[in-house]
């Protein structure tokens, strides 16, 4: 079992150069975020302290992204801007995708780089942190398959929502995408080591837990019993811990979802009502070059059959602008896919070619003019259901996970139901679910007020 008290390892940092605090910047997607605290464990598990606020660390870890070309560049520039007040440098440890897709060329290009780690190595992190205080630039990149979470320690906490990789890896091969490359094939772990990071996380005080996938949904298991399940299983059982209010997902692919997993969202409640499915583009020729593997319409049917298991979900998605050959046509497609959805929330992107994905040297590059453009036009639609979305909330008393402190006194920062950030002021602890009546809806937030006759109801 990966939680078991384990034989002390001799990972501990001895060398008199060795760093004794740190800090971990991670970049890009949730799967970062978390194995940017799994990383922060572990080097407090070897002795290293977290540097305070506004102090200067010994060991400064870029976590980085590699799925824009404009988030890989940034890891140069930070790598170049690192400097302590004293003007010597903290030792820097590249990991992340961008230290598995250029780990060698990070090696040449920085020589202030002591430490390359790839997303599926950073177990090894704290050996590779002593070689380089011995003075050896020390790099590892392997892909072995589980070693990764078996290794690493127990689960520090601080605040009440959290994030549990359930599965890693991608094997769908979208032509503009590089997270098969970086991330490796599909992996799920095992049933058993995420109920118990689970409960031991509703131990330290999670009240929410998402669940992390690049395809979350193509999570499968063994129960208890030996029965095979899906991620809808797996909320089903998650769902029965005492304390664990609210169960998320992100982020799924269309191809992966189950009956059970619709289901589950009319008949679990502590699933919460929000689906992330990323649809990229609304054009079926474009969704063709981009091996998507599913129609425009394929998906709006997927769509209507989770609302008809629970009517009220909020819908979220990613889109691509400016992919090879899209023309105003593909284009007006996505668009009018977007009106016929009403998100309450997306992200999206101007198409970023990168190195070794077939999509990079296709024909019909689009100009950076024509994806500002577009990019400006499908964000305006993004942010205009957003606010309709929101505003149509305002009414209603919902329960808000109340995460932290506003910006205000006495005012409450927490998330709705449909992930909504919902402010309000009045006696809240960090980690209730209080009743809140939604008042007035921003684009990005919406004020409410405690509804104290039923919270205490
Ligand atoms: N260019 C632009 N956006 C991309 N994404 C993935 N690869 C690229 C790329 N090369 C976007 C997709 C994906 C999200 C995580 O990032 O929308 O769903
Ligand atoms: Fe990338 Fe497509 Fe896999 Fe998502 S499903 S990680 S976009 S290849």
């Amino acid at each position: 079992m990966a939680y078991a008290p384990r034989p002390m390892r001799d990972t501990s940092i001895h060398s008199p150069g060795a760093p004794r605090t740190f800090r971990v910047r991670s970049y890009g997607c949730q799967m970062n975020v978390y194995d940017g605290e799994r990383m922060g464990d572990l080097l407090a598990e070897t002795g290293l302290a977290p540097a305070a606020e506004g102090e200067d660390a010994d060991l400064v870890v870029l976590n980085t992204c590699h799925i824009r070309e404009r988030a890989a560049e940034k890891v140069y520039s930070d790598i170049g801007r690192l400097k302590r007040a004293d003007g010597s440098r903290p030792m820097i440890a590249v990991a992340g995708c961008v230290a598995q897709a250029q780990g060698e060329e990070i090696m040449v290009r920085a020589p202030a780089v002591g430490v390359v780690v790839g997303p599926q190595a950073y177990h090894r992190l704290p050996e590779l942190v002593a070689r380089a205080a011995s003075g050896e630039r020390a790099s590892d990149t392997d892909m072995p398959t589980e070693a990764k979470f078996a290794a690493l320690p127990r689960r520090r906490l601080a605040g009440p929502n959290a994030f549990l990789t359930v599965q890693e890896g991608c094997d769908k091969f979208c032509t503009y995408c590089v997270v098969p490359y970086t991330r490796g094939a599909e992996i799920s772990r095992p049933f058993n080591d995420l109920v118990l990071e689970a409960e031991m996380l509703v131990e330290a005080g999670a009240r929410e837990i998402t669940l992390l996938g690049q395809n979350v949904n193509a999570w499968t298991g063994e129960d208890a019993a030996g029965r095979s399940i899906g991620l809808d299983g797996l909320i089903r059982i998650l769902a029965k811990l005492p304390d664990l209010q609210r169960i998320r997902y992100t982020t799924s692919h269309p191809n992966d979802v189950t009956e059970g997993l619709i289901a589950a969202h009319g008949e679990v409640e502590e699933l919460m009502p929000y689906l992330h499915l990323p649809v990229q583009s609304g054009s079926d020729r474009v969704l063709k070059a981009m091996n998507r593997s599913h129609t425009a319409q394929g998906y709006l049917r997927l769509l209507e059959r989770f609302r008809d298991a629970r009517p009220d979900i909020a819908l979220s998605g990613d889109f691509i602008v400016g992919f090879p050959g899209e023309s105003e046509a593909d284009f007006a497609a996505t668009l009018e896919l977007i009106d016929a959805v009403g998100y309450a929330q997306a992200y999206s992107f101007k198409y970023s070619p990168r190195p070794g994905t077939p999509a990079a040297t296709m024909p019909g590059q689009v100009s950076r003019e024509v994806m500002d453009e577009r990019l400006q036009r499908l964000q305006g639609a993004l942010d205009r259901h957003q606010l309709a979305f929101n505003a149509a909330s305002v009414g209603r008393t919902c329960a808000v996970l109340v995460e932290r402190r506003g910006k205000r006194p006495g005012q409450w920062l927490g998330k709705s139901p449909w992930l909504q950030s919902v402010v309000f002021a009045g006696e809240a602890t960090i980690g209730d679910i209080v009743q809140v009546e939604l008042v007035q809806a921003g684009p990005k937030s919406i004020n409410g007020t405690l509804a104290r006759a039923l919270h205490h109801a």
